[in-house]
């Protein structure tokens, strides 16, 4: 039997509710295979930040090194806590986690299942998956702030982007087009405007894709994607991005597919140096936290891809089957199901189809 190695971090608010329900899941699509899962939990956030002070130490990191795959909630606490202001626990968790495990590519895919309630009155065949760089952009820090608190205060946050970087995760962006069947790949950047970066990006683009010459290649400015992605999302298959673009596109993807609950990502480092990681798009969303109000499909789905990566499909494709049969089962359902009654209800389908096969 195999043993895979398990690092769980439910991190903040919401996060540990639907961690449960993406463990119990992952539990039962497992059970009775020939695969196990060795979970170890690491509590990080901002409770044990307010407690000793530490954020992710050097030996959290050496011991999460030590893992096969990460699946986490969410970090950051309410916004409104002094203690936690400027993203202290974004950065110096998540953020920190995604650059030293190197998880250049953030993938994060968007269908419209059947029987969902998208805003969309007829969103048509959505299924796109979008490519968001993860190491580089606006997010490496690289800024500083002049004058501070004066009124000739200046405040620089200066976006990286390498050759190196952008090639790789286009590149990935690439033979991820060639794997589905639409072979379409758009890039979105703001080159109008960001000419020195978009420059970089559409050049890096052209040049891929004399390699890939059966993928339709196109370009959006963002500011015309994000009307694209409302208006006709069926016409995406592959978006590649930057960091920033990608986390709004991603957020506004969410909300098309019927719901930010419903969204799930992978941090992946494709060279498997180190542990990829598994997340919902969302975050810890302290308005809702420990009222088991949370949807925990975006977790659950996570956990999916979490299969996929460590190259295990046919868990994989248990978890999305019973995802997609209770999605389709939500709207004649009457009243609102808490966080867990809705992972007991797709653990229980997991099993049901594992028990069929
Ligand atoms: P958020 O995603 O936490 O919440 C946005 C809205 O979506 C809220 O109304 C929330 O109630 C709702 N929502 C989110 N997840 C949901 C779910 N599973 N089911 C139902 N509703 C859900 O974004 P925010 O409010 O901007 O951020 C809150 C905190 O989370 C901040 O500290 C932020 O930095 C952090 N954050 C963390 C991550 C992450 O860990 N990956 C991602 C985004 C935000
Ligand atoms: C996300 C989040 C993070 C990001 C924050 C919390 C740092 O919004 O995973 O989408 O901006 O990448
Ligand atoms: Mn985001």
């Amino acid at each position: 039997a195999r043993t895979v190695r398990l690092a769980s971090i439910p991190g903040d608010g919401i996060g540990p509710e639907v961690v449960a329900e993406a463990l119990k899941v992952l539990r039962a699509a497992v059970d009775g295979g020939e695969v196990e899962f060795d979970v170890t939990e690491f509590s990080l956030g901002a409770a044990r930040y307010k407690a000793t002070g530490d954020i992710l130490t050097d030996a959290d990191l050496d011991a999460i090194k030590q893992h096969d795959a990460i699946l986490l909630g969410a970090v950051g606490g309410d916004p409104r806590d002094p203690e936690l202001r400027g993203g202290i626990i974004e950065r110096g968790l998540l953020l920190k986690l995604r650059f030293a495990l190197d998880h250049y590519v953030n993938l994060r895919p968007t269908k419209v299942y059947p029987g969902v309630p998208s805003p969309l009155s007829n969103p048509g065949d959505v299924d796109f998956v979008v490519v968001r760089e993860g190491t580089e952009g606006p997010y490496v820090g690289n800024g500083g702030a002049l004058r501070v608190g004066t009124p000739a205060e200046i405040a620089n946050e200066v976006s990286v982007n390498t050759a190196y970087g952008v090639e790789r995760v286009v590149r990935y962006a690439f033979d991820l087009a060639q794997k589905r069947p639409a072979h379409r790949l758009t890039l979105v950047h703001k080159t109008n405007v960001l000419v020195f970066a978009g420059s970089l990006w559409q050049r890096t683009v052209d040049a891929v894709s004399v390699d890939y010459p059966d993928i339709a290649v196109d370009y959006q400015h963002v500011d015309a994607a994000t009307i694209h992605l409302v208006a006709d999302p069926a016409r995406f298959d592959v978006i590649v991005t930057d960091n920033l673009f990608g986390d709004i596109l991603t957020d506004l993807a969410g909300a098309i597919s019927g719901g930010i609950g419903l969204a799930a990502s992978g941090n992946i480092n494709p060279d498997g140096t180190f542990p990829s990681m598994f997340e919902p798009v969302h975050g810890s969303a302290p308005d809702i936290a420990g009222q088991q109000k949370a949807d925990p499909t975006a977790a659950i789905l996570s956990t999916a891809l979490l299969f996929d990566h460590l190259g295990l499909p046919d868990e994989a494709r248990r978890v999305t089957e019973a995802v997609e049969a209770d999605i389709e089962a939500r709207s004649a359902l009457a009243g609102a199901r808490t966080t867990s009654e809705i992972g007991d209800a797709i653990a229980r389908a997991v099993s049901r189809v594992a028990t069929t096969l």
